[in-house]
């Protein structure tokens, strides 16, 4: 537990730093307002504003998506380390420069983060937990976005002076992390399959469990190192080229743009501006209760994910994701007529965060796991991974330009998008839930007919692979 507890301190700093630059934009806009006006002796430009204000947003999306554990989780704070630097010094130094580079950084370490921490968990957690640990990755995330939201409050650290240190304060999950991770195991997976240390897996393994009763969880494992002989790596070329993998990929990347072409960072990113042209006359409690709705409906999902079904449960999440979207628009496009619209939009919100974590936060990342074994499932999630933060950097870099296009109707854009994911999760996303990897793979097998019986059948029995590693 207490490896898993220190490994998702990475994602507590994901989110964190998703969430950190909402609240204090006017202050940290006013920062770079002074430091423009100083330099070149005019108020800066309003277009120009808003490009420096997404670059340093959508910086922080731009991180890498790379596979390592422990000792990697490890090295990586010493990026988390830099970026605090930068940002928490940026004011004295009068540079807005610093500010982008540190949130580009800090977006690198949480690129990794969004690799490791996943995999770390899933390689240590027992079998039947593992669904449950993983989604502790996604509730690290929103408990991040939530302190932060706190904490960026104006009475707190949301102020002109405070602000460097609101965002240097990642610091201190980077030195929590350094104390705890050297009493972590390292991977007792990654010790016998990598590095063929039995004796020394099978201590972690005990260890971690609690009992010398580990038996049936060497047994599986062995069995994982036996699959991974036989079964090459998968390059990330080969996915596109094998018929066999080809649409099991072109899943797995719509449903990471499902995630967020959706919008949600729009929100997270945004919400006390989209608050405020709501005419919300507190935007910052309406962008924290957004926080708390977000938290609590992601321990939701993580009680009835199982039961419900993946495909369902999307499914759902992106249908009422869309009707939020539709009803925050007829609130903005309403507002000044109807004065009380702006409740209407802090509700159109509320379910909008609230439906994203019932399906299209959580679930994509357990379907890549689901959908690929062992062979291609790292160069899956290479792929997914950059597929998402691809889309999270579009988002936060062009979302406000388009809403001053479009003013009260941007949301509608995320509702066309919304109803398109929701067609596709209707006829190509299989529910993967209470079924064996044999048979989702045999169902894939199907799709590809033909094409696919050119391959030996070992290759082709691949394709389901092992179990569920997030
Ligand atoms: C998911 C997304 C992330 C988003 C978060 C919101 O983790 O990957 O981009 O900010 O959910 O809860």
């Amino acid at each position: 537990m207490m490896a898993v507890g220190t490994a998702v301190i990475g994602s507590l700093q994901f989110g964190y730093n998703t969430g950190v630059i909402n609240a204090p934009q006017k202050i940290i806009e006013g920062f770079l307002n002074d430091t423009w006006n100083n330099r070149y002796s005019e108020p800066i430009p309003a277009t120009s504003l808003t490009t420096l204000w997404s670059i340093s947003v959508a910086i922080f999306s731009t991180g890498l998506y790379i596979k390592r554990v422990r000792n990697s989780m490890l090295i990586a704070n010493v990026l988390a380390f830099i970026a605090a630097g930068f940002m928490g010094f940026s004011k004295l130094a009068v540079s807005w420069e610093m500010l982008i580079i540190g949130r580009f950084i800090v977006g690198l370490y949480s690129g990794l983060s969004t690799g490791f921490v996943p995999m770390y968990v899933g390689e240590i957690a027992p079998t039947s937990l593992r669904g449950a640990l993983g989604t502790l990755h996604q509730l690290g995330i929103v408990i991040g976005i939530l302190m932060a939201q706190v904490f960026g409050m104006e009475s707190i650290m949301g102020n002109s002076t405070m602000w460097p240190f609101l965002l240097g304060l990642t610091f201190i999950p980077a030195v929590l992390q350094c104390i705890l991770l050297p009493f972590c195991p390292e991977s007792p997976r990654f010790l016998l399959i990598n590095c063929n240390e039995e004796l020394k897996a099978r201590e972690v393994l005990e260890k971690l469990r609690g009992t010398e009763e580990v038996g049936a969880d060497m047994q599986e494992m062995k069995e994982e190192a036996r699959q991974m002989m036989r079964e090459k790596k998968v390059t990330i070329l080969e996915l596109f080229r094998s018929p066999l993998y080809r649409q099991p990929i072109f899943i797995a990347i719509m449903l990471q743009l499902s995630q967020q072409l959706s919008g949600i960072n729009a929100v997270f990113y945004y919400s006390t501006r989209i608050f405020e042209k709501a005419g919300v006359s507190q935007p910052v409690y309406a962008t924290i209760g957004a926080g708390v709705v977000n938290t609590a409906f992601t321990v939701v999902s993580l009680f009835i994910v199982e039961r419900a079904g993946r495909r369902s449960l999307h499914l759902t999440g992106l249908l009422g994701m869309a009707f939020s979207a539709v009803l925050m628009t007829v609130a903005m496009a309403l507002l000044d007529q109807l004065p009380w619209m702006s409740y209407v939009s802090i509700v159109a919100i509320f379910s909008f965060v609230a439906f994203f974590e019932i399906g299209p936060g959580p679930i994509p990342w357990f379907i890549v796991a689901e959908l690929f074994s062992q062979g291609p499932r790292p160069s899956a999630f290479a792929v997914a991974g950059f597929s998402n933060w691809s889309a999270n950097f579009i988002v936060g870099m062009t979302f406000q330009y388009v809403e001053q296009l479009c003013g009260p109707y941007v949301f509608i854009i995320f509702t066309v998008l919304l109803l398109g994911f929701f067609v596709f999760t209707y006829f190509m996303v299989p529910e993967t839930k209470g079924r064996s990897f044999d048979e989702i793979a045999a169902g894939f097998r199907h799709d590809a007919g033909e094409a696919g019986e050119k391959y030996a059948p070992d290759e082709m029995n691949s394709l389901g692979g092992a179990d569920s590693q997030l």
